[in-house]
């Protein structure tokens, strides 16, 4: 949440700021602004609303300078307005900071600052950064007043909470400062003397390829010359420069009307690189080169601990039911935000698996470390290649999904639930729960999906009349059983996400114990109903539905003429192993969600207060 960029070099920076921001603005979208320095002293200009609004402010009154620093926010603390946008900056104008994360003794920084005259001006948490940096740098005992680097790494000593932070100021010039604890940052390594800071690779890769991930705790200073990184506390470190691995385009809506719609659509392709070189159908096995060396750890685990967040929490799911079901360990799944917080008990020989699209979700982060410090196994399942929860875990497994900018999960979530099939392969086979011709089963239909999400994919025309015709509901409910009760749960999220319809997802047997109350000829209910295991089951949920008249949209298996004839709608996959479908049943929800969403005339790819 909330994206950062910075620039130092020959080049005119507002520019490169603007277009920064702009591919960081899936991050936070309700404000964004720059602090740009010219002739010793610091430009802020920010604006309310979308990053085209400080695009046209910078239009309109230009800001020349060659280095400054940009946000584009998603409001924690403080309503999205020009006063809590991002730089802040002191009263004088010499110090200027832009900021990702949350200050959690904020207000006892403020009460102090305020006693000893400074001013603020917003309701955020960042602006007593920007005052302690000042106040330290100023007053500061021993070294803190020699350099911008030393005053905020003593101010940052009396911080709690996380950070990702850019500083310039004009005691100190031709300099930004970085910090990171907690929230993602990174350098650029441009080329003739120039050097990015941003929060995310998206920032910078259309000038450089070449990036400095931070870990928590280092500090870096860029300047004409370079970056230097050094531990926050200790001395200079030497960090890797990774190359990023994908395109401009990536990043980019390739002709589409959305991102949303995009990543959708090139799901045959994510689902094909997700498996590309992991699946060896004549032995049943697969082969995960990020969990080599595991196999003693994994063979011998007691249980599993999934963590994750929203759509990846959703993934996760469908990995506990096929964990126990396949590879039989005892799996458990939880909300990481809870899990963190709760004094968890964690046993030995346990394996705690974050699930993260962008491996920066500051939840699944600190739950990870807490599984760790506790002595279980980490393992990562992360899309966002170099992100902190792929750093900080043992070992993990990349989706390879390339960038996902919509806000709302699509492509990331059926690559997480493919690796998640391939990782109970792996231990079902390691442990001896799964027999070879079983595996082979799995690996085939794991290699059949790609095509099987290309044929769904073109439903899109039927689909969307289905949009239409549901478009005005109030409420819609979705149920499913087994594999696809979490399927359920992802469906009602898509659609309450970018369309802002109340939706529930519910597994279907439990709808008789409160949601039955509501379903009248006027809720629509999705029921996800393939010819799985439960199928017998769910069927007769749908008669309860049919019999107090809600309008039922079946998910079924091609050729199911039982339910063809009884629902309202239908919509037809293809066949495929149990576990995996979920992945077919998400694809023409994600679509339906997509097409009321739109026809709403929602703003799909950055909906109302959500970010990524
Ligand atoms: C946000 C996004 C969701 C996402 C969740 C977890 O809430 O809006 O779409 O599922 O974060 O994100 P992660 O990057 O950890 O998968």
């Amino acid at each position: 949440m909330c994206g950062i960029v910075g620039y130092i070099g020959a080049r005119e920076v507002t520019p490169l700021l603007i277009e920064g921001l702009k591919r960081l603005e899936y991050r936070g979208y309700d404000s964004a602004g720059v602090a740009v320095m010219l002739d010793g002293q610091i430009q802020v200009r920010k604006e309310a609303g979308k990053i085209a609004e400080l695009e046209k402010s910078l239009e309109d009154e230009p800001v020349p300078g060659k280095y400054g620093i940009g946000h584009t926010r998603w409001a924690t603390h403080g309503p999205p307005n020009n006063r809590n946008a991002h730089p802040h900056a002191t009263e004088d104008g010499e110090f200027a900071l832009v900021h990702n994360g949350i200050i959690e003794n904020a207000g006892t920084l403020r009460k102090m600052l305020e006693g000893r005259g400074h001013v603020f001006s917003s309701e955020t948490d960042t602006e007593v950064l920007v005052h302690l940096i000042e106040e330290v740098y100023e007053e500061g005992e021993g070294r803190a007043g020699e350099s911008l680097e030393r005053a905020v790494e003593a101010a940052l000593s009396q911080v709690e909470g996380t950070y990702g932070i850019a500083v310039v100021s004009t005691r100190d010039p031709e300099k930004i400062v970085a910090a990171r604890l907690g929230s993602p940052l990174l350098i650029g390594v441009g080329i003739n003397g120039e050097t990015f800071v941003a929060s995310d690779a998206a920032a910078v890769i259309a000038q450089t390829r070449d990036v400095v991930y931070l870990d928590d705790g280092d500090m870096a200073t860029i300047t004409s010359e370079g970056y230097v990184v050094h531990r926050r506390g200790t001395g200079p470190v030497t960090r890797p420069v990774n190359r990023v691995d994908w395109d401009l385009d990536e990043v980019e809506r390739g002709g589409y009307e959305h991102f949303m719609l995009k990543e959708i659509m090139e799901q045959p392709e994510t689902l094909r690189e997700t498996m590309r070189g992991r699946l060896l159908e004549d032995d049943g096995r697969v082969k995960l080169g990020g969990l080599e060396g595991m196999d003693e750890e994994l063979g011998d685990a007691q249980r599993v601990i999934i963590l994750g967040c929203g759509t990846s929490w959703h993934s996760g799911l469908i990995g506990e039911y096929m964990l126990e079901d396949i590879a039989r360990i005892p799996t458990d799944v939880e909300y990481a935000s809870e899990f963190r917080y709760r004094r968890p008990v964690v046993e030995p020989k346990t394996i705690a698996i974050a699930i993260s699209q962008s491996g920066e979700t500051a939840d699944t982060l600190w739950a990870m470390r807490e599984a760790k410090q506790q002595g279980a196994t980490c393992l990562g399942i992360v899309n966002a290649v170099g992100s902190t929860i792929a750093r900080e875990t043992d070992a993990g497994i990349y989706l390879h999904a390339k960038p996902e900018i919509g806000v709302a999960s699509t492509k990331a979530f059926t690559s997480q639930v493919e690796v998640l099939a391939m990782l109970t392969v792996h231990l079902g086979r390691l442990r001896g729960a799964l027999t070879a011709s079983r595996g082979r089963e799995i690996v085939r239909a794991l290699g059949q999906l790609p095509e099987q999400v290309a044929q769904i994919l073109e439903m899109e025309p039927a689909i969307r009349e289905l949009a239409e015709e549901y478009k005005d509901s109030p409420n819609f409910l979705y149920l499913g059983r087994g594999y696809n009760f979490p399927a359920a749960l992802e469906g009602a999220l898509k659609l309450k996400e970018i369309s802002y319809i109340h939706a529930e997802g519910y597994p279907a047997a439990e709808m008789k114990h409160g949601p039955i109350a509501l379903i009248d000829e006027n809720m629509p209910v999705v029921v996800i109903a393939p010819k799985d295991a439960v199928y017998e089951k769910i069927k007769s949920n749908i008669e309860e539905v049919k019999a107090r008249k809600g309008s039922v949209i079946a998910v079924i298996t091609e050729g199911d003429t039982e339910l063809l004839a009884f629902a309202d709608h239908v919509i037809q996959i293809p066949r495929t192993h149990d576990a995996l479908t979920p992945i077919l049943a998400t694809v023409p929800l994600q679509l339906l969600a997509y097409h009321i969403a739109v026809m709403r005339g929602c703003d799909v790819d950055q909906p109302m207060n959500l970010a990524k």
